[in-house]
């Protein structure tokens, strides 16, 4: 691995071991059984982004695992991707209690590690899951009904990602009609992919500090991970 891929993989562990042990919403800390960060290889090209560990999630520490999740599996066979493919994530790393929506104050606090995720692992395809997410990284608050689908170059922190939102798979599995439009927009993930990464920000000469910058980097290569890393596919 480069010595950059290298330095973010262990920035990247560090941002997780942080994450597993937050309490900056005192109500989601006490009442998941763990942090979910994430799943799937850390230089992935593609990334999703959802919304919240749901019970499933909660209780196995992976993202999308229950009755959405096996709807996205689905639909990744039917591009020729599989989970271990691809990096998924959410919005808010515990869950919301009753799987109620994320608060806006949760969203706050819980964005350092989404924004570090991004910054860390560099994805060139972003695929926001339904509206949180949508609206987060697009910081507006167009809905995905009028914005599925439509791809934009957009540039979140340092780097500039292709932005592809699409519906959420919990919503398509209430809503029939929307698993064919979520299939259709999915369809076109390959023809991203392809295109590769999209031209990059100019850094500014100065530049602003970034996760990678603040966080510690161990001394001599390769770093144990500190945390349970049992479940295949966790970074
Ligand atoms: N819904 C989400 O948004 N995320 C999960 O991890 C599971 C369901």
């Amino acid at each position: 691995m480069p010595a950059s891929s290298q330095t973010r993989a262990s920035a990247l562990r560090e941002l997780r071991d942080r994450a597993s042990v937050c309490t900056r919403c005192p109500k989601l800390a006490a009442t998941r059984t763990q942090v979910v960060f994430g799943s799937g290889p850390p230089d992935a090209d593609l990334m999703f982004v959802g919304e919240a560990p749901g019970a499933t999630e909660d209780r196995d520490g992976i993202p999308f695992v229950g009755a959405a999740g096996r709807l996205l599996d689905k639909l990744l066979a039917e591009i020729g991707l599989t989970r271990d493919d691809v990096a998924v994530v959410n919005i808010l790393k515990c869950r919301p209690p009753d799987n109620r929506n994320p608060l806006a104050g949760e969203i706050e606090n819980c964005q350092e590690y989404l924004f570090g995720q991004l910054e860390l692992m560099q994805p060139t395809v972003v695929c926001t899951l339904g509206n949180f997410a949508t609206r987060l990284l697009r910081g507006s608050t167009e809905g995905i009904t009028k914005v599925h689908g439509h791809p934009e170059v957009r540039v979140i922190g340092p780097r500039a990602v292709r932005l592809y939102p699409l519906f959420h798979p919990a919503a398509a599995l209430y809503t029939p009609s929307n698993v064919e439009l979520l299939r259709a927009d999915m369809a076109r993930i390959p023809e991203l992919l392809a295109l590769g990464a999209p031209e990059q920000p100019v850094p500014a000469t100065e530049p602003e500090p970034s996760v990678a910058a603040e966080l510690p980097v161990p001394a001599g290569g390769a770093v144990p991970a500190s945390v349970d890393d049992r479940q295949l596919g966790l970074f």
